[in-house]
């Protein structure tokens, strides 16, 4: 296994387990708004410390980019972490027990190792470029679908930016006549591992951070996914917009973002 890869995991295991941990205790969780239904709790900064403090006792040099504290810029910047300490802080506010830590490390701005943990279920996604995505140590792969008639769709409100609920609504009414369903599950790093583990049959959300996306691009990817932006390319980190799943049902989907989609959206 890769080093960096047992690092991550050891720093998502240990940041994972706290926020169970902190679950129990839920009087003691201190909620504040970051923005527009944008939450923010302890429990996610202390996450955050735990994983940063695992990565910098093997790797001082290494730069990190995590969701609270922004970027930490190490002597080493070829070499990028990135952390989502709470992947579904609204579902952990709320008692939901569905949420991950998510971290991937990019080398010269290509992710080669991720691992997304969820501690409710001691689920651990893994996937190392070019070896394959695992759940648990076993391999994982995604449904191959051929187009969307039975299809169940992972997807994410814009919760954060409703000025682009209109057009987000199209897309999804649209998609809705076609496949069998949908799922809104509050977690996109643990949407893009069950689109890898054949859980739902494809994903699409807009508005996304490098830290919701890095970690679950590859485990998708290495599961044999798809994955692109709203305009078929592979902007996604930088636009924030995803789509997923196998190469037809990605295809399919696309059509329907394309031809409902506006302007400020496609890309
Ligand atoms: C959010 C979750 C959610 C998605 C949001 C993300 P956070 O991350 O991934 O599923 O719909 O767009 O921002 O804020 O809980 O880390
Ligand atoms: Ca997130
Ligand atoms: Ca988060």
């Amino acid at each position: 296994m890769h080093p960096m890869l047992n690092i991550a995991i050891r720093a998502a295991r240990k940041a994972g387990n706290h926020i169970a941990k902190s679950l129990e205790n839920a009087e003691k969780i201190e909620s504040s708004q970051k923005g527009t239904n944008d939450f923010v709790t302890n429990v996610d900064k202390e996450a955050e410390a735990l994983i940063i403090d695992v990565i910098k006792s093997s790797y001082p040099d290494h730069s990190i980019v995590a969701e609270e504290n922004g970027l930490i810029e190490g002597k080493d910047n070829e070499v990028q972490w990135i952390i989502d300490p709470l992947d579904g802080t609204t579902n952990f506010v709320k008692g939901l027990p569905h949420f991950s830590v998510s971290i991937a490390v990019r080398i010269k701005g290509k992710t080669e190792v991720a691992c997304v943990y969820d501690p409710m279920l001691n689920e651990l996604f893994t996937a190392q470029r070019g070896s394959g995505a695992q759940l648990n140590n076993a391999r994982i792969r995604v449904t191959p679908i051929k187009d969307l008639q039975g299809a169940v769709l992972a997807t994410g409100f814009p919760y954060k930016q409703k000025q682009h609920s209109e057009s987000y609504l199209k897309i999804l009414s649209s998609l809705f006549v076609e496949c069998a369903d949908f799922r809104r599950t509050g977690s996109a790093a643990l949407d893009l591992c069950y689109v890898a583990a054949g859980r739902v049959d494809g994903f699409f959300e807009l508005g996304l951070k490098p830290w919701d996306l890095a970690a679950g691009e590859l485990i998708a990817r290495e599961a044999g996914a798809i994955v692109t932006d709203f305009a078929g390319g592979t902007n996604y980190m930088t636009s924030g917009n995803i789509v997923s799943g196998s190469a037809r049902g990605v295809k399919a989907t696309l059509k329907h973002i394309r031809e409902n989609g506006n302007e400020a959206i496609l890309k």
